[in-house]
């Protein structure tokens, strides 16, 4: 097309400012490479830690500047919800394309800002809302488009990652780290939407929205988190040939989908269960290329950044090429029927706290076994100890008939069985 593609900016925090030095450090390369260049005409934000970077002209006090015809692309980078759905709908209106890195909007408004888009022809770029500098919105919607995705299997909260590593490495307790983890910068002061899940289901919402072209809202995902994470499952996990990671997993079976977040026994030998820190992972198990997996950083300033300028060369070729053409836009979201948690068939991992006497381990077997519950191995430690840990790994059983069974050990065998008992899924 010749011409400078223009972007307004909404919101100049941490991926913003990243957005701003990639622009401004690597304008020549990305000259080069595309033919033209991207410009920041202007940005609207409350508060900025990259002001400086910027002319005065580029700064707005009103944010309908950035709906200025000259404007071809608008960051939305503020995040939140209500806001920034607002922003995003009226800037569709104005016929804006849009990139944003709002995991959060996009897992719960994802349908209506797309069939919005589609209507009035704009593409919205989001690729920094998932495992941020690792580009797997590109690699599902467009390198791997030829297949049928069957699973995605993915670590995308790298704090909960950095904090089961560091339990993993250290033996120290959940709070410790944590503790360490919000010093360091590694988790935020408030840390229950990444410690509970919450983000890692906002992330698979929208993975499995683009992999199984599915309609999914956050709601829809079933979600735990890793603060009843005991070191002392991290290390029987070890011991076993594991490692636990909080996973996100959606699946399709016939023409049913569950995607879920929870902590999952991991054999150490899966690739999943060598991505550690603060790094994310996401394995994509498709019908023609079978399984691939990609790992990188999940945030951060630049890594998140690079993605969002991504997006932008993204939507600037579309304009080179004539027309804007966005298939996720085109109304592809199909209504989708989704399966309970509990129908789910897994290997699970159980601890028992149990009084060390004779019979215990036949009381547990029997009512297992009342359950059609199989035991793959039993492992029984601490003798000596008034209360000792009693593990069983399962064979595949249904997730419906472990919680029942748990439910009559702990309620049948008082006198046996003491304080709660933990269950985790094993992945296959
Ligand atoms: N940080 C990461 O590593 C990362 C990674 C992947 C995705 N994301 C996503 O990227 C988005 C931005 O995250 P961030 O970390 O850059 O956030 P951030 O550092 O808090 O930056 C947000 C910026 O927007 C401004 N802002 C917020 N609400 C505004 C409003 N109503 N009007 C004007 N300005 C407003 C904020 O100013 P005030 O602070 O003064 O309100 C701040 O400058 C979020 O959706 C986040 O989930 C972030």
């Amino acid at each position: 097309m010749g011409r400078d593609i223009n972007v307004g900016i909404f919101g100049l925090g941490t991926v913003g400012c990243g957005v701003v030095k990639i622009l401004q450090d690597n304008a020549d390369v990305i000259r080069k490479r595309l033919g033209f260049g991207i410009n920041i005409k202007k940005v609207f934000s409350h508060t900025s830690k990259c002001k400086n970077l910027l002319t005065n002209y580029t700064y707005t006090k009103d944010y309908k500047e950035l709906f200025d015809e000259r404007i071809d692309i608008v960051l939305e980078l503020i995040g939140g919800i209500d806001v920034a759905r607002r922003f995003v709908i009226e800037a569709i209106e104005h016929k804006k394309n849009i990139v944003s890195a709002n995991k959060a909007l996009l897992a719960n408004y994802g349908v209506e800002i797309f069939s919005k888009a589609a209507k009035n022809g704009v593409k919205i770029g989001f690729e920094a809302s998932v495992a941020g500098g690792v580009p797997i919105i590109k690699i599902i919607t467009r390198d791997l488009m030829a297949n049928n995705i069957k699973s995605i299997k993915a670590i995308v909260n790298g704090t909960c990652n950095y904090i089961l590593s560091q339990m993993f490495e250290t033996h120290e307790s959940f709070e410790t780290i944590l503790n360490k983890a919000i010093k360091e910068g590694y988790a935020e002061r408030d840390p229950s939407f990444d410690i509970d899940g919450i983000d890692s289901a906002q992330k698979m919402a929208i993975l499995a929205a683009i992999s199984f072209n599915a309609k999914i809202e956050e709601k829809d995902v079933y979600v735990e988190g890793i603060r009843d994470i005991d070191f002392i499952d991290i290390d029987f996990a070890r011991q076993l040939g594991y490692r636990i990671k909080l996973l996100g997993i959606a699946s399709m079976k016939n023409e049913r989908l569950l995607v879920r977040v929870a902590p999952y026994f991991v054999e150490a030998e899966n690739i999943l269960a060598k991505v550690d820190g603060v790094y994310n992972a996401i394995s994509v198990i498709s019908d023609m290329t079978g399984q691939t997996t990609y790992v990188g950083k999940g945030a951060g300033s630049l890594p998140t950044a690079s993605s969002v300028v991504a997006d932008i060369i993204d939507i600037a070729k579309d304009f080179e090429s004539g027309k804007v053409k966005d298939t996720l836009s085109k109304g592809v979201f199909e209504k989708t029927e989704f399966v309970d948690i509990d129908s789910l068939e897994s290997h699970f991992y159980i601890r028992f706290s149990v009084i060390d006497s004779v019979g215990v381990l036949a009381n547990i077997a029997y009512v297992l076994s009342k359950y059609d519950i199989s035991i793959k191995s039993v492992v029984q430690t601490g003798k000596g100890l008034d209360v000792v840990p009693l593990l069983v790994l399962t064979h595949k059983a249904k997730e419906s008939n472990i919680k029942k069974a748990i439910l009559e050990i702990e309620q049948d065998h008082k006198s046996i069985i003491k304080n709660g008992t933990v269950l985790i899924r094993v992945l296959e």
